[in-house]
C-alpha cells in the first residue's frame, strides 16, 4: 500500500515538477553554484518548485482541496530560470526567474482560494517563485545571473511529504494538466 493511504493526515503541498531534462540542467546549475562540501544538496529526484505549502491535512480536507483543484482552469506557461540566489536567514540556496511569472502567480492564487474554500489557513507572506537547490547553506554569497533555463510547465501537482531519518521523501498523489 502506498504511504499515502496509511496515514489520516498527510504533509502536503502543491508544486512543480521539473521533468528529466530539467532535472539535469538544475543538477548542473547546483554543480556550479555550490562549492563541495558545502550546504546540504537536495536530491535530484527531490527537485520541484513549490506553488503552495499546505502542512498537516486531514482526508476529508484532502477531498475537497483535490476536487476545487480539479476545476482550476489554467493555461500552460514558461517558467524562466535567470538567477541563482542565497537567502542567509534561511540557508536556502535557489534558482529563480527574474520577475515572478504570470504562470505561477495566477496558479498560486488560485490554489490559495481553493484553500480558504475549504477552510484551511492560506499563506500570509508575499509569493517568491524558487525551486530549491541547496539547504543549510551557511555562509551566502551574492546572487548572480544565469544563462536562461526555459521550463515549459504542463502540469501541477499535488504531493506528500514523508519524513524519514535520510531526509524527505515526496510522493506525487495527483496532478493536472494545464490547458
Ligand atoms: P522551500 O524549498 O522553499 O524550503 C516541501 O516541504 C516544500 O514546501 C519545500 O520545498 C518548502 O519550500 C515548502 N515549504 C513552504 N513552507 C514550508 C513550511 N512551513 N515547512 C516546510 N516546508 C515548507
Amino acid at each position: 500500500m502506498p504511504e499515502s493511504e496509511t496515514s489520516r493526515t498527510q504533509r502536503l503541498f502543491f508544486a512543480l515538477w521539473p521533468n528529466e531534462e530539467i532535472r539535469k540542467h538544475l543538477c548542473a546549475l547546483a554543480d556550479n553554484a555550490l562549492p563541495r562540501g558545502v550546504g546540504r544538496r537536495v536530491k535530484a529526484e527531490n527537485l520541484h518548485l513549490t506553488l503552495v505549502f499546505l502542512g498537516s491535512v486531514e482526508a476529508k480536507a484532502r477531498r475537497c482541496i483535490e476536487r476545487a483543484a480539479s476545476a482550476i482552469r489554467a493555461r500552460r506557461f514558461t517558467l524562466i530560470f535567470e538567477r541563482v540566489g542565497c537567502w542567509q536567514r534561511t540557508g536556502v540556496m535557489w534558482v529563480g526567474p527574474l520577475h515572478q511569472p504570470e504562470g505561477v502567480v495566477f496558479l498560486v492564487d488560485a490554489l490559495n482560494s481553493v484553500l480558504a474554500g475549504c477552510g484551511m489557513p492560506t499563506e500570509k507572506r508575499t509569493y517568491r517563485a524558487h525551486l530549491t537547490l541547496a539547504r543549510k547553506v551557511r555562509r551566502c554569497g551574492r546572487g548572480r545571473a544565469i544563462a536562461p533555463l526555459a521550463w515549459d510547465i504542463s502540469r501541477f501537482c499535488l504531493v506528500a511529504s514523508h519524513t524519514h531519518a535520510e531526509g524527505a521523501r515526496y510522493e506525487i498523489l495527483r496532478s493536472w494538466e494545464l490547458g
